[in-house]
Protein backbone atom coordinates (compact mmCIF):
# COMPACT_ATOMS: atom_id res chain seq x y z
CA UNK A 1 0.00 0.00 0.00
CA UNK A 2 1.49 3.60 -1.21
CA UNK A 3 4.91 1.89 -0.83
CA UNK A 4 7.99 3.61 -1.51
CA UNK A 5 10.90 2.13 -1.60
CA UNK A 6 14.77 3.07 -1.64
CA UNK A 7 18.87 3.75 -0.28
CA UNK A 8 19.05 7.09 1.75
CA UNK A 9 18.29 9.55 -0.66
CA UNK A 10 17.59 7.00 -3.89
CA UNK A 11 14.07 6.45 -4.22
CA UNK A 12 13.59 2.97 -6.57
CA UNK A 13 9.93 2.21 -5.71
CA UNK A 14 7.88 5.21 -5.70
CA UNK A 15 4.04 5.09 -4.11
CA UNK A 16 3.33 1.54 -5.35
CA UNK A 17 -0.07 0.34 -4.48
CA UNK A 18 0.16 -3.79 -5.86
CA UNK A 19 -2.02 -6.81 -5.13
CA UNK A 20 -0.13 -9.93 -5.20
CA UNK A 21 -2.64 -13.56 -5.74
CA UNK A 22 -3.04 -16.00 -2.87
CA UNK A 23 -2.55 -19.72 -3.84
CA UNK A 24 -1.42 -18.65 -7.72
CA UNK A 25 2.51 -17.81 -9.26
CA UNK A 26 3.47 -14.77 -10.07
CA UNK A 27 6.67 -13.35 -11.82
CA UNK A 28 8.25 -10.36 -11.53
CA UNK A 29 10.35 -9.39 -14.61
CA UNK A 30 12.15 -6.12 -15.68
CA UNK A 31 15.95 -4.88 -16.44
CA UNK A 32 18.67 -4.96 -14.39
CA UNK A 33 18.53 -2.30 -11.65
CA UNK A 34 14.75 -1.42 -12.04
CA UNK A 35 13.78 -2.76 -8.45
CA UNK A 36 12.84 -6.11 -8.14
CA UNK A 37 15.34 -7.45 -5.73
CA UNK A 38 14.49 -4.21 -3.54
CA UNK A 39 10.59 -4.75 -3.90
CA UNK A 40 10.68 -8.81 -3.04
CA UNK A 41 13.15 -7.70 0.11
CA UNK A 42 10.87 -5.76 1.13
CA UNK A 43 7.42 -7.72 0.34
CA UNK A 44 9.97 -10.32 2.91
CA UNK A 45 10.32 -7.78 5.19
CA UNK A 46 14.06 -8.02 4.68
CA UNK A 47 13.79 -4.28 3.65
CA UNK A 48 11.90 -1.22 5.70
CA UNK A 49 9.62 1.02 3.48
CA UNK A 50 10.59 4.94 3.78
CA UNK A 51 6.78 4.96 3.15
CA UNK A 52 3.70 2.56 2.76
CA UNK A 53 3.43 -0.97 4.33
CA UNK A 54 3.47 -4.57 2.88
CA UNK A 55 0.10 -5.75 4.43
CA UNK A 56 -0.28 -10.12 4.85
CA UNK A 57 -3.58 -11.33 5.98
CA UNK A 58 -4.46 -8.13 6.84
CA UNK A 59 -1.56 -7.20 9.04
CA UNK A 60 1.31 -4.61 8.40
CA UNK A 61 4.18 -7.18 7.89
CA UNK A 62 6.95 -5.07 9.94
CA UNK A 63 4.94 -4.80 12.54
CA UNK A 64 4.94 -8.03 13.14
CA UNK A 65 7.89 -10.39 14.47
CA UNK A 66 10.16 -12.19 13.05
CA UNK A 67 9.35 -15.71 14.04
CA UNK A 68 5.65 -15.14 13.00
CA UNK A 69 6.78 -13.91 9.97
CA UNK A 70 8.97 -16.83 9.07
CA UNK A 71 5.77 -19.26 9.78
CA UNK A 72 4.10 -17.86 6.64
CA UNK A 73 6.50 -16.89 4.08
CA UNK A 74 10.15 -17.72 2.85
CA UNK A 75 12.72 -16.09 1.06
CA UNK A 76 15.44 -16.69 -1.16
CA UNK A 77 17.06 -13.71 -1.68
CA UNK A 78 19.72 -12.77 -4.81
CA UNK A 79 23.15 -13.82 -4.21
CA UNK A 80 22.72 -15.23 -0.58
CA UNK A 81 26.10 -16.31 0.93
CA UNK A 82 26.62 -19.01 3.51
CA UNK A 83 29.14 -18.68 6.30
CA UNK A 84 32.29 -20.75 5.87
CA UNK A 85 32.44 -23.96 6.61
CA UNK A 86 28.42 -24.66 6.59
CA UNK A 87 27.39 -27.92 5.34
CA UNK A 88 24.62 -28.01 3.21
CA UNK A 89 23.35 -30.09 6.16
CA UNK A 90 23.48 -27.16 8.18
CA UNK A 91 22.09 -24.43 6.10
CA UNK A 92 18.57 -26.34 5.04
CA UNK A 93 18.08 -26.80 8.58
CA UNK A 94 18.30 -23.31 9.21
CA UNK A 95 15.57 -23.23 7.20
CA UNK A 96 13.66 -24.53 10.18
CA UNK A 97 14.78 -22.20 12.96
CA UNK A 98 10.57 -20.60 13.33
CA UNK A 99 10.10 -23.80 14.51
CA UNK A 100 12.31 -23.87 17.21
CA UNK A 101 12.64 -22.43 20.73
CA UNK A 102 14.12 -22.91 24.37
CA UNK A 103 10.89 -25.42 25.01
CA UNK A 104 10.91 -26.74 21.62
CA UNK A 105 13.72 -28.72 20.53
CA UNK A 106 14.38 -30.54 16.85
CA UNK A 107 11.40 -32.81 15.96
CA UNK A 108 10.48 -35.43 13.89
CA UNK A 109 8.61 -33.08 11.67
CA UNK A 110 11.85 -30.73 11.52
CA UNK A 111 13.74 -34.08 9.89
CA UNK A 112 10.96 -35.33 7.96
CA UNK A 113 11.37 -31.35 6.09
CA UNK A 114 14.79 -31.44 6.04
CA UNK A 115 15.11 -34.83 4.26
CA UNK A 116 11.87 -33.96 2.15
CA UNK A 117 13.49 -30.44 1.12
CA UNK A 118 17.14 -32.06 0.22
CA UNK A 119 15.36 -34.92 -2.20
CA UNK A 120 13.35 -32.71 -3.62
CA UNK A 121 16.32 -30.34 -4.62
CA UNK A 122 18.23 -33.32 -5.27
CA UNK A 123 20.45 -32.38 -2.87
CA UNK A 124 20.54 -35.72 -0.13
CA UNK A 125 23.83 -36.73 -1.52
CA UNK A 126 25.76 -33.51 -1.00
CA UNK A 127 23.97 -32.90 2.65
CA UNK A 128 27.47 -33.52 4.33
CA UNK A 129 29.68 -31.45 1.76
CA UNK A 130 30.29 -27.85 2.54
CA UNK A 131 28.09 -25.19 0.83
CA UNK A 132 31.51 -23.27 -0.17
CA UNK A 133 32.65 -26.16 -1.97
CA UNK A 134 29.64 -26.47 -4.32
CA UNK A 135 29.30 -25.26 -7.84
CA UNK A 136 27.07 -22.57 -8.43
CA UNK A 137 24.41 -24.79 -9.24
CA UNK A 138 24.43 -27.08 -6.36
CA UNK A 139 24.72 -23.86 -3.93
CA UNK A 140 21.62 -22.76 -5.60
CA UNK A 141 19.86 -25.61 -5.02
CA UNK A 142 21.36 -26.23 -1.22
CA UNK A 143 19.78 -22.89 -0.48
CA UNK A 144 16.23 -23.64 -2.27
CA UNK A 145 16.49 -26.58 -0.24
CA UNK A 146 16.93 -24.19 2.80
CA UNK A 147 13.91 -22.17 1.80
CA UNK A 148 11.63 -25.26 1.12
CA UNK A 149 12.46 -26.40 4.45
CA UNK A 150 10.86 -23.34 5.85
CA UNK A 151 7.39 -25.32 4.68
CA UNK A 152 5.18 -22.22 4.11
CA UNK A 153 2.73 -20.99 2.58
CA UNK A 154 4.41 -18.27 0.76
CA UNK A 155 7.51 -18.59 -0.96
CA UNK A 156 9.63 -15.59 -2.15
CA UNK A 157 12.60 -16.89 -4.99
CA UNK A 158 14.70 -14.10 -6.35
CA UNK A 159 15.92 -15.36 -9.69
CA UNK A 160 16.20 -19.38 -8.56
CA UNK A 161 17.41 -20.32 -11.51
CA UNK A 162 20.22 -18.68 -11.97
CA UNK A 163 23.31 -20.78 -12.43
CA UNK A 164 21.09 -23.72 -13.02
CA UNK A 165 21.65 -26.20 -16.22
CA UNK A 166 18.57 -26.33 -17.98
CA UNK A 167 17.47 -29.53 -16.29
CA UNK A 168 17.64 -28.26 -13.10
CA UNK A 169 16.31 -24.87 -13.74
CA UNK A 170 13.26 -27.20 -15.40
CA UNK A 171 13.11 -29.06 -11.90
CA UNK A 172 12.82 -26.69 -10.00
CA UNK A 173 10.10 -24.33 -11.81
CA UNK A 174 8.21 -27.76 -11.83
CA UNK A 175 8.99 -28.48 -8.44
CA UNK A 176 7.36 -24.59 -7.38
CA UNK A 177 4.76 -25.54 -9.61
CA UNK A 178 3.66 -28.65 -8.10
CA UNK A 179 3.38 -27.07 -4.64
CA UNK A 180 1.43 -24.52 -6.13
CA UNK A 181 -0.58 -27.04 -7.87
CA UNK A 182 -1.35 -29.22 -5.21
CA UNK A 183 -0.95 -27.79 -1.80
CA UNK A 184 -1.55 -24.11 -3.33
CA UNK A 185 1.38 -22.46 -2.42
CA UNK A 186 1.64 -19.08 -3.37
CA UNK A 187 5.17 -18.06 -4.93
CA UNK A 188 6.71 -15.12 -5.97
CA UNK A 189 9.83 -14.76 -7.94
CA UNK A 190 11.99 -12.95 -10.12
CA UNK A 191 12.86 -14.51 -13.47
CA UNK A 192 14.60 -13.27 -16.40
CA UNK A 193 13.57 -15.83 -18.88
CA UNK A 194 10.42 -14.24 -20.49
CA UNK A 195 9.85 -17.57 -21.90
CA UNK A 196 9.77 -19.45 -18.47
CA UNK A 197 8.23 -16.75 -17.00
CA UNK A 198 5.30 -17.23 -19.31
CA UNK A 199 5.09 -20.37 -19.24
CA UNK A 200 4.84 -21.09 -15.43
CA UNK A 201 3.28 -17.47 -13.83
CA UNK A 202 0.05 -17.25 -13.62
CA UNK A 203 0.53 -13.47 -12.69
CA UNK A 204 3.15 -11.58 -14.77
CA UNK A 205 4.25 -8.23 -13.15
CA UNK A 206 6.62 -5.86 -15.50
CA UNK A 207 8.46 -2.46 -13.36
CA UNK A 208 10.00 -0.08 -14.79
CA UNK A 209 10.65 3.68 -14.03
CA UNK A 210 10.04 2.90 -9.99
CA UNK A 211 7.00 1.27 -10.31
CA UNK A 212 4.68 -1.73 -12.39
CA UNK A 213 4.55 -1.17 -15.68
CA UNK A 214 1.94 -3.36 -16.55
CA UNK A 215 0.57 -6.99 -14.71
CA UNK A 216 -1.89 -9.26 -15.46
CA UNK A 217 -1.93 -12.84 -17.32
CA UNK A 218 1.44 -13.42 -19.43
CA UNK A 219 -0.45 -13.74 -22.75
CA UNK A 220 -2.43 -10.08 -21.98
CA UNK A 221 0.85 -8.87 -20.90
CA UNK A 222 3.49 -9.27 -23.41
CA UNK A 223 4.23 -7.83 -26.83
CA UNK A 224 6.95 -6.75 -28.46
CA UNK A 225 6.04 -2.81 -27.74
CA UNK A 226 6.42 -3.76 -23.52
CA UNK A 227 9.73 -5.82 -24.60
CA UNK A 228 11.02 -2.79 -26.10
CA UNK A 229 9.66 -0.52 -23.42
CA UNK A 230 10.53 -2.70 -20.13
CA UNK A 231 13.89 -3.63 -21.75
CA UNK A 232 14.81 -1.76 -24.95
CA UNK A 233 14.83 -4.79 -27.18
CA UNK A 234 13.05 -5.51 -30.18
CA UNK A 235 11.30 -8.94 -30.70
CA UNK A 236 9.21 -10.90 -32.29
CA UNK A 237 6.29 -12.48 -29.85
CA UNK A 238 4.86 -15.68 -31.42
CA UNK A 239 3.32 -18.86 -29.21
CA UNK A 240 5.54 -21.27 -27.62
CA UNK A 241 4.75 -24.44 -29.67
CA UNK A 242 4.65 -26.53 -26.55
CA UNK A 243 2.49 -24.34 -24.25
CA UNK A 244 1.04 -21.97 -26.23
CA UNK A 245 2.60 -19.22 -24.13
CA UNK A 246 3.97 -16.08 -25.33
CA UNK A 247 7.23 -17.05 -26.56
CA UNK A 248 9.97 -13.71 -27.05
CA UNK A 249 12.21 -13.90 -29.94
CA UNK A 250 14.81 -11.26 -29.26
CA UNK A 251 16.79 -9.59 -32.94
CA UNK A 252 20.31 -9.32 -32.29
CA UNK A 253 23.57 -10.83 -34.28
CA UNK A 254 24.18 -14.38 -34.68
CA UNK A 255 24.66 -17.39 -37.21
CA UNK A 256 21.59 -17.59 -39.69
CA UNK A 257 21.39 -20.67 -41.42
CA UNK A 258 17.81 -19.68 -42.95
CA UNK A 259 18.36 -18.44 -46.82
CA UNK A 260 15.98 -15.99 -46.02
CA UNK A 261 16.66 -14.23 -42.63
CA UNK A 262 13.45 -12.65 -41.86
CA UNK A 263 15.05 -10.86 -39.35
CA UNK A 264 18.11 -9.11 -41.49
CA UNK A 265 17.78 -5.48 -41.86
CA UNK A 266 14.34 -5.70 -40.54
CA UNK A 267 15.50 -3.33 -37.48
CA UNK A 268 16.85 -1.42 -35.93
CA UNK A 269 17.58 -0.70 -32.26
CA UNK A 270 17.77 2.62 -30.41
N1 LIG B 1 21.94 -2.01 -0.51
C1 LIG B 1 21.86 -1.07 -1.44
N2 LIG B 1 22.32 0.18 -1.23
C2 LIG B 1 22.22 1.14 -2.17
N3 LIG B 1 21.65 0.97 -3.38
C3 LIG B 1 21.17 -0.26 -3.67
C4 LIG B 1 21.25 -1.35 -2.72
N4 LIG B 1 20.69 -2.44 -3.28
C5 LIG B 1 20.30 -2.07 -4.51
N5 LIG B 1 20.57 -0.78 -4.75
C6 LIG B 1 20.27 -0.02 -5.98
O1 LIG B 1 18.87 -0.04 -6.15
C7 LIG B 1 18.52 -0.22 -7.53
C8 LIG B 1 17.59 -1.42 -7.66
O2 LIG B 1 18.34 -2.58 -7.30
P1 LIG B 1 17.68 -4.03 -7.30
O3 LIG B 1 18.70 -4.94 -6.73
O4 LIG B 1 16.36 -3.96 -6.63
O5 LIG B 1 17.47 -4.25 -8.86
P2 LIG B 1 16.97 -5.54 -9.65
O6 LIG B 1 15.78 -5.15 -10.45
O7 LIG B 1 16.80 -6.68 -8.71
O8 LIG B 1 18.20 -5.82 -10.64
P3 LIG B 1 18.88 -7.19 -11.16
O9 LIG B 1 18.02 -7.67 -12.31
O10 LIG B 1 20.21 -6.75 -11.63
O11 LIG B 1 18.94 -8.15 -10.03
C9 LIG B 1 19.85 -0.33 -8.28
O12 LIG B 1 20.14 0.90 -8.85
C10 LIG B 1 20.85 -0.69 -7.20
O13 LIG B 1 22.12 -0.18 -7.52
MG1 LIG C 1 17.80 -8.44 -8.45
Amino acid sequence: KSLTLGYDENTIIENLDLKIPKGEITVFIGGNGCGKSTLLRSIARLLKPQQGSVVLEGKSIHKMGTKEVAKQLAILPQGPEAPEGLTVLQLVKQGRYPYQNWYKQWSEQDEKMVQRALEATQMTEFAERQVDSLSGGQRQRAWIAMTLAQDTDIILLDEPTTYLDLTHQIEILDLLFELNETEKRTIIMVLHDLNLACRYAHHLIAVKNKTVYAQGKPEEVISCDLVRDVFNMECQVTADPLFGTPLCIPYGKGRCIMKNNPFEDSVSVS
